[in-house]
Protein backbone atom coordinates (compact mmCIF):
# COMPACT_ATOMS: atom_id res chain seq x y z
CA UNK A 1 0.00 0.00 0.00
CA UNK A 2 1.40 3.53 -1.15
CA UNK A 3 2.16 5.95 2.14
CA UNK A 4 0.10 8.71 1.68
CA UNK A 5 1.63 11.80 2.92
CA UNK A 6 -0.50 15.28 3.56
CA UNK A 7 1.79 18.10 3.66
CA UNK A 8 2.06 22.09 3.01
CA UNK A 9 2.49 23.24 -0.60
CA UNK A 10 5.77 23.80 -1.66
CA UNK A 11 6.18 25.93 -5.10
CA UNK A 12 9.93 23.97 -5.81
CA UNK A 13 8.64 20.59 -5.40
CA UNK A 14 5.39 20.58 -6.22
CA UNK A 15 4.42 23.47 -8.58
CA UNK A 16 4.28 20.91 -11.55
CA UNK A 17 2.75 18.37 -10.70
CA UNK A 18 0.02 20.07 -9.25
CA UNK A 19 -0.12 22.02 -12.74
CA UNK A 20 -1.02 18.93 -14.44
CA UNK A 21 -3.24 17.60 -12.21
CA UNK A 22 -5.52 20.63 -12.39
CA UNK A 23 -5.29 20.85 -15.42
CA UNK A 24 -6.54 17.06 -15.73
CA UNK A 25 -9.11 17.23 -12.94
CA UNK A 26 -10.47 21.09 -13.38
CA UNK A 27 -9.75 21.72 -16.70
CA UNK A 28 -10.99 25.66 -16.38
CA UNK A 29 -10.84 27.89 -19.40
CA UNK A 30 -11.50 31.69 -17.44
CA UNK A 31 -8.02 33.12 -17.26
CA UNK A 32 -8.64 34.02 -13.44
CA UNK A 33 -8.65 29.77 -12.99
CA UNK A 34 -5.63 29.55 -14.71
CA UNK A 35 -3.66 27.07 -12.50
CA UNK A 36 -0.16 29.13 -12.81
CA UNK A 37 -1.96 32.33 -11.83
CA UNK A 38 -3.85 30.20 -8.92
CA UNK A 39 -0.88 29.28 -7.64
CA UNK A 40 1.17 32.22 -7.55
CA UNK A 41 -1.69 34.45 -6.25
CA UNK A 42 -2.16 31.83 -3.16
CA UNK A 43 1.80 31.56 -2.41
CA UNK A 44 2.20 35.36 -2.81
CA UNK A 45 -0.77 35.36 -0.13
CA UNK A 46 1.12 33.00 1.99
CA UNK A 47 -1.51 32.02 5.01
CA UNK A 48 -0.32 28.12 4.59
CA UNK A 49 -3.68 27.16 3.58
CA UNK A 50 -2.27 25.44 0.85
CA UNK A 51 -2.09 21.25 0.93
CA UNK A 52 -0.76 18.35 -1.34
CA UNK A 53 -1.25 15.16 -0.57
CA UNK A 54 1.51 13.38 -2.28
CA UNK A 55 2.95 9.43 -2.69
CA UNK A 56 6.85 9.68 -2.64
CA UNK A 57 8.08 12.84 -4.79
CA UNK A 58 4.41 12.70 -6.64
CA UNK A 59 1.31 14.75 -6.10
CA UNK A 60 -1.79 13.05 -6.29
CA UNK A 61 -4.17 15.95 -4.43
CA UNK A 62 -4.48 19.40 -3.61
CA UNK A 63 -6.94 21.01 -1.37
CA UNK A 64 -6.63 24.91 -0.54
CA UNK A 65 -8.21 26.84 1.45
CA UNK A 66 -9.06 30.44 3.18
CA UNK A 67 -9.87 32.14 5.91
CA UNK A 68 -11.36 35.73 6.70
CA UNK A 69 -11.75 36.15 10.00
CA UNK A 70 -15.28 35.21 9.45
CA UNK A 71 -16.02 32.10 7.58
CA UNK A 72 -13.24 29.18 6.11
CA UNK A 73 -13.47 28.22 2.60
CA UNK A 74 -12.21 24.98 0.69
CA UNK A 75 -11.30 24.86 -2.97
CA UNK A 76 -9.21 23.05 -5.50
CA UNK A 77 -10.20 19.46 -3.66
CA UNK A 78 -8.50 17.15 -6.47
CA UNK A 79 -7.32 13.79 -6.30
CA UNK A 80 -5.86 11.70 -9.08
CA UNK A 81 -7.97 9.86 -11.23
CA UNK A 82 -5.97 6.37 -10.13
CA UNK A 83 -6.25 7.10 -6.49
CA UNK A 84 -9.86 8.07 -5.72
CA UNK A 85 -11.89 6.28 -3.67
CA UNK A 86 -8.77 5.78 -1.34
CA UNK A 87 -9.34 8.19 1.33
CA UNK A 88 -7.47 10.62 -0.03
CA UNK A 89 -10.13 13.37 -0.77
CA UNK A 90 -11.07 13.22 2.80
CA UNK A 91 -7.54 13.21 4.23
CA UNK A 92 -7.05 16.19 2.15
CA UNK A 93 -10.62 18.18 3.60
CA UNK A 94 -10.06 16.95 7.44
CA UNK A 95 -6.43 18.74 6.86
CA UNK A 96 -7.74 21.52 5.44
CA UNK A 97 -10.60 21.67 7.77
CA UNK A 98 -8.07 21.22 10.94
CA UNK A 99 -5.86 24.10 9.49
CA UNK A 100 -8.42 26.33 9.22
CA UNK A 101 -9.56 25.10 12.99
CA UNK A 102 -6.50 26.50 14.33
CA UNK A 103 -7.02 29.46 12.85
CA UNK A 104 -10.17 29.86 14.63
CA UNK A 105 -12.87 29.35 12.11
CA UNK A 106 -16.32 28.26 13.01
CA UNK A 107 -17.70 27.93 9.87
CA UNK A 108 -16.50 25.89 6.72
CA UNK A 109 -18.17 26.54 3.46
CA UNK A 110 -17.73 25.26 -0.03
CA UNK A 111 -19.20 25.27 -3.72
CA UNK A 112 -19.76 22.74 -6.08
CA UNK A 113 -20.21 23.55 -9.93
CA UNK A 114 -23.79 22.60 -11.35
CA UNK A 115 -22.86 19.71 -13.14
CA UNK A 116 -20.54 17.86 -10.55
CA UNK A 117 -23.51 17.36 -7.77
CA UNK A 118 -21.96 13.35 -7.80
CA UNK A 119 -19.15 14.75 -4.74
CA UNK A 120 -22.19 15.81 -2.74
CA UNK A 121 -22.02 12.62 -1.32
CA UNK A 122 -18.00 12.91 -0.67
CA UNK A 123 -18.55 16.16 1.49
CA UNK A 124 -22.02 14.50 3.03
CA UNK A 125 -19.57 11.81 4.64
CA UNK A 126 -17.27 14.26 5.66
CA UNK A 127 -20.07 16.13 7.42
CA UNK A 128 -20.92 18.89 5.07
CA UNK A 129 -24.55 19.21 4.20
CA UNK A 130 -26.04 21.06 1.70
CA UNK A 131 -27.25 24.80 2.40
CA UNK A 132 -29.80 26.57 0.92
CA UNK A 133 -28.01 30.14 -1.08
CA UNK A 134 -27.98 31.44 -3.81
CA UNK A 135 -24.00 32.15 -5.22
CA UNK A 136 -23.30 35.11 -6.48
CA UNK A 137 -20.01 36.09 -8.21
CA UNK A 138 -18.13 38.98 -10.01
CA UNK A 139 -14.80 39.11 -11.96
CA UNK A 140 -12.43 42.28 -11.12
CA UNK A 141 -11.46 42.81 -14.84
CA UNK A 142 -8.55 45.27 -14.06
CA UNK A 143 -6.83 42.06 -12.06
CA UNK A 144 -7.55 39.57 -14.75
CA UNK A 145 -4.43 38.85 -17.13
CA UNK A 146 -5.30 39.51 -20.70
CA UNK A 147 -5.22 36.14 -22.59
C1 LIG B 1 -14.28 14.41 -5.15
C2 LIG B 1 -12.89 13.77 -4.97
C3 LIG B 1 -11.93 14.79 -4.45
C4 LIG B 1 -13.04 12.62 -3.97
O1 LIG B 1 -11.74 12.12 -3.69
P1 LIG B 1 -11.52 10.62 -3.19
O2 LIG B 1 -10.13 10.51 -2.71
O3 LIG B 1 -11.95 9.67 -4.24
O4 LIG B 1 -12.55 10.52 -1.98
P2 LIG B 1 -12.55 9.49 -0.76
O5 LIG B 1 -11.91 8.20 -1.15
O6 LIG B 1 -11.99 10.17 0.43
O7 LIG B 1 -14.13 9.26 -0.58
C5 LIG B 1 -14.73 9.20 0.69
C6 LIG B 1 -16.19 8.88 0.53
O8 LIG B 1 -16.84 9.92 -0.22
C7 LIG B 1 -17.83 9.34 -1.06
N1 LIG B 1 -17.46 9.55 -2.46
C8 LIG B 1 -16.25 9.88 -2.95
N2 LIG B 1 -16.31 10.03 -4.29
C9 LIG B 1 -17.58 9.78 -4.64
C10 LIG B 1 -18.27 9.77 -5.87
N3 LIG B 1 -17.66 10.05 -7.04
N4 LIG B 1 -19.59 9.46 -5.88
C11 LIG B 1 -20.23 9.15 -4.72
N5 LIG B 1 -19.61 9.14 -3.50
C12 LIG B 1 -18.33 9.47 -3.48
C13 LIG B 1 -17.89 7.86 -0.71
O9 LIG B 1 -18.80 7.69 0.35
C14 LIG B 1 -16.48 7.62 -0.24
O10 LIG B 1 -16.37 6.53 0.61
P3 LIG B 1 -16.23 5.02 -0.01
O11 LIG B 1 -15.15 5.06 -1.04
O12 LIG B 1 -15.88 4.20 1.19
O13 LIG B 1 -17.56 4.70 -0.61
C15 LIG B 1 -12.38 13.18 -6.32
O14 LIG B 1 -13.37 12.32 -6.86
C16 LIG B 1 -12.00 14.21 -7.35
O15 LIG B 1 -10.87 14.68 -7.40
N6 LIG B 1 -12.99 14.58 -8.20
C17 LIG B 1 -12.74 15.58 -9.27
C18 LIG B 1 -12.54 16.98 -8.72
C19 LIG B 1 -13.75 17.48 -7.97
O16 LIG B 1 -14.89 17.35 -8.43
N7 LIG B 1 -13.48 18.08 -6.80
C20 LIG B 1 -14.51 18.67 -5.97
C21 LIG B 1 -14.77 20.06 -6.42
S1 LIG B 1 -16.06 20.79 -5.43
Amino acid sequence: MDRICISPYSDIAHRAEVIALWKTVFGYKEAHNQPELVIDQKVAFDDELFFVATVGEAVIGTVMAGYDGHRGWIYSVAVSPEYRRRDVGSQLVRFAEGALARKGCMKVNLQILEGNESVIAFYASLGFSVEKRISMGKRIKENIPAT
